[in-house]
């Protein structure tokens, strides 16, 4: 009997194939044959190339073809469904006209037989514009016109601001972030007997494989898709980029693999980004702090090619109690490429925005910024009137703010100190909705006492491989070693995208029913003739920990049940649903309490300190869980701090796109990170009572910060990053 791995830290299983360099990321293939592929980029942000000139170009070392729209082949769109599991966020195809619409839009393609051939001949196509002049930024966007995407209403929102007895009322901005996962976006294409294989650094082998067929007009089944590592993605992996269809459509017509790495800086560019935002905040609360109206209305920047939209007023419907709210979220149209979903889309930002204005609503009424949250907690989604299905929130603010030390805060600004430092302590909730969906798992039992799980998911770095290896080993009663896991292949049993935070519970529950699926059908040969319990009633027998007993003591392994019948095998299949308990609101909850340290002198701002207390159902591995949330709360530090996409304003053009200037988190950058999981099992989502935990970290914690900056400085930056320039101006 193996001891149960669920809820332990068992470190990753494919721990030593990423130590060792085993493991092989997209762009570490290299089929026989195979030319490389680079890019040419519009360095015009609107209009028109006028002229492409390749002569110089076609010249040069080992060119072997330069694509451009003059001579690229026709492909199909993407109807960019989500229920039909292929989407897009860039509709257009490269190349299907001579429209420019960012700068760093393909352009050209160049296949070479080398690498630096490609780039070197790259280097050397002119291509001229007719520029028109682009907006670079939300507020010239803006001044173009906006459109309202969506609004949630309920009650009345205007009355209960205006008759509020304390109110609120301010706008709060964020700026483009850019994902910037270590490996780079790359697609490794080639086609053998009209089938196409790719393999794509991508969150989602399914959605890459059906967005392929619709672009290729193939049936799914004559494309397969091969993600068995993913350096990160962070959603800009999530919906498949214009590389990935040029290469493999330079591969079909040169009749040979192509690869293609995206460089850095074009992923700035034309493979998504969180967009600029814009958000109006008005919260009205009784002088008892109970809220009596709150308005978020939210613009964000889109691109002409596709709408996208930023839902930062998501979690602000749900998590506090108030009868009276608008939300609205509108676009404007900036000549860059288009968003994409970036770790906790929506509520990423737009939590900066509510849980900044909840601190300022709670200076205002001269309150506790933690009494004020909790006296407006609800067990009920006021988004629909449901309960939460498990709601863990109290619990949160009480062990986290023990932890921190929260009651011995001086309220009054600039009043604590340590040496040199002036101390600022802030708060802020953070939340994400709980979602499951359909997935698919087979398992195959072995002789030799192995077990197989086979699912078309992938494990972009998240823990993946290592809580279905826990999971499979735990129902079987197998050690872990003993399981095999197979994921990251499109053509394995349907399984989910590695985003939004349900892989988790949406996949685990199809590998619970395959393993049961697998034993069930041992059973079923135990009984065969020349099968050690011929004539046995299945029923009567049972399978444990690798083996099928009856109730008379005897016990049979796979491997003896197998051989003498001569199958190789014991296999299942399951299909989960990813149906919830009816009837309930499903979230996952948090708060993060940050210290920060502002030295006036020296203009220095860092954060010392943060603790988080994240209630997201069961915790399946706390390793790869507590890495989730601490790797979120980096992110959001760098958020917080740091991070933004700088655009020239008379080009729209990108100007920090590189790890130079775009400046991230690095540990010097570190404060002591303390996460507290709650571990209580959410049953009604799923039989393990797992949620998920990959973008909740990353919500408030900019809010956090820039709340702890006001207690230190006074200063309210409701503009991120807060840089500290802000900090110095004196008005
Ligand atoms: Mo996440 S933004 O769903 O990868």
């Amino acid at each position: 009997m193996s001891t149960a791995t669920i809820g332990t830290a068992v470190p990753r299983v494919e721990g030593i194939d990423k130590l060792t360099g085993r493991a092989r990321y997209a762009a570490d293939f290299h089929p026989e044959g195979m030319a490389y592929g680079y890019g040419v980029y519009s360095t015009i942000s609107r209009g028109r190339v006028v002229s492409i000139d390749t002569e110089q170009a076609q010249q040069m070392p080992g060119v072997i073809e330069i694509f451009h729209h003059d001579n690229f082949p026709e492909l199909h769109r993407s109807p960019a469904s989500f229920p039909e599991e292929n989407m897009v966020d860039e509709l257009r195809t490269p190349f299907e006209d001579d429209v420019v619409h960012y700068a760093g839009q393909f352009v050209a393609f160049v296949v070479a037989e080398t690498f630096e051939q490609a780039r070197n001949a790259a280097y050397r196509v002119r291509v001229d514009y007719d520029a028109e002049s682009a907006a670079a930024t939300l507020a010239d966007g803006r001044a173009r016109g906006t459109t309202e995407a969506n609004r949630n209403e309920r009650g009345d929102a205007d009355a209960g601001f205006s008759s509020a007895e304390v109110t609120v009322d301010a706008t709060y901005t964020t700026p483009v972030e850019t994902h910037n996962p270590m490996e780079l976006h790359a697609t490794t294409a080639y086609w053998r007997d009209g089938r196409l294989v790719v393999h794509e650094s991508t969150q989602g082998v399914i959605f890459a494989r059906n967005t392929l067929a619709k672009n290729f007009d193939l049936d799914p089944s004559q494309i397969e898709i091969h993600a068995d590592f993913i350096g990160s993605g962070f959603g800009g992996k999530l919906w498949l980029w214009p590389h990935c269809l040029a290469t493999c459509a330079a591969s079909r017509e040169l009749g040979r693999p192509v690869q293609f790495m995206l460089p850095r800086q074009y992923m700035f560019t034309t493979s998504g980004h969180r967009p600029e935002t814009s958000q109006h905040l008005r919260l009205g609360a009784t002088r008892q702090g109970v809220l009596t109206s709150i308005m978020h209305e939210s613009i964000n920047s889109t691109s002409s090619i596709n709408t996208f939209v930023e839902a930062c007023g998501g979690s602000t419907a749900s998590l506090y109690a108030c009868d009276n709210l608008r939300v609205t979220h509108a676009t404007a149209v900036v000549d860059r490429g288009t968003p994409t979903p970036m770790r906790a889309p929506g509520a990423g930002v737009g939590l900066f925005a509510l849980e900044s204005a909840m601190d300022e609503l709670a200076i205002a009424l001269d309150m506790d910024p933690l009494a004020l949250r909790r006296k407006n907690f609800t067990e009920v989604d006021p988004d629909g009137g449901k309960p939460f299905s498990s709601n863990h929130m109290l619990e949160c603010y009480d062990r986290a703010a023990e932890r921190f030390g929260w009651a011995d805060r001086d309220p009054a600004i600039g009043s604590m100190r340590d040496g040199d430092e002036i101390l600022g302590w802030g708060l802020a909730a953070c939340n994400w909705d709980a979602m499951r969906n359909p997935c698919d798992a087979r398992v195959t039992l072995r002789p030799d006492g192995s077990a197989t799980v086979h699912c078309a998911t992938q494990d972009i770095g998240t823990g993946t491989y290592t809580i279905i290896a826990q999971t499979a080993a735990d129902t079987l009663g197998i050690d872990i070693d003993r399981v095999h896991v197979a994921i990251g292949d499109s053509t394995f049993p349907h399984g989910q995208i590695s985003g939004g935070s349900w892989a988790t519970a949406s996949i685990l529950p199809a590998v619970i029913g395959a393993c049961k699926a697998a034993s069930d059908r041992l059973i079923e040969y135990a009984v065969k003739d020349g099968a050690p319990m011929a004539g046995a009633n299945g029923d009567d027998l049972i399978y444990e920990a690798g083996v099928v007993k009856n109730g008379q003591g005897d016990q049979a392994s796979a491997k003896a049940i197998l051989k003498p019948l001569s199958l190789p095998s014991a296999v299942g299949d399951f299909h989960s649903d990813g149906a919830t308990e009816p009837g309930y609101s499903y979230g996952s909850f948090g708060v993060h309490f940050v210290e920060i340290g502002w030295a006036p002198d020296i203009a220095r701002l860092r954060a010392r300190r943060v603790v988080s207390a994240v209630d997201a159902g069961a915790i399946i591995n706390d390793r790869t869980a507590r890495n989730q949330v601490e790797g979120a709360i980096v992110m959001g530090l760098g958020s917080a701090l740091f991070e933004a996409t700088e655009y020239d304003e008379r080009t729209a053009r990108p100007v920090n796109n590189n790890y130079a200037e775009y400046l991230v988190p690095v540990n010097a950058d570190m404060p002591d990170l303390d996460v507290i999981l709650l571990d209580h099992p959410d049953y009604k989502l799923n039989e393990l009572g797992a949620r998920g935990i990959g973008e909740i970290g990353l919500t408030g914690i900019q809010a956090a910060v820039a709340n702890a900056v006001h207690h230190a400085t006074g200063k309210r930056i409701r503009d991120l990053p807060i840089m500290l320039d802000k900090l110095m101006e004196t008005s």
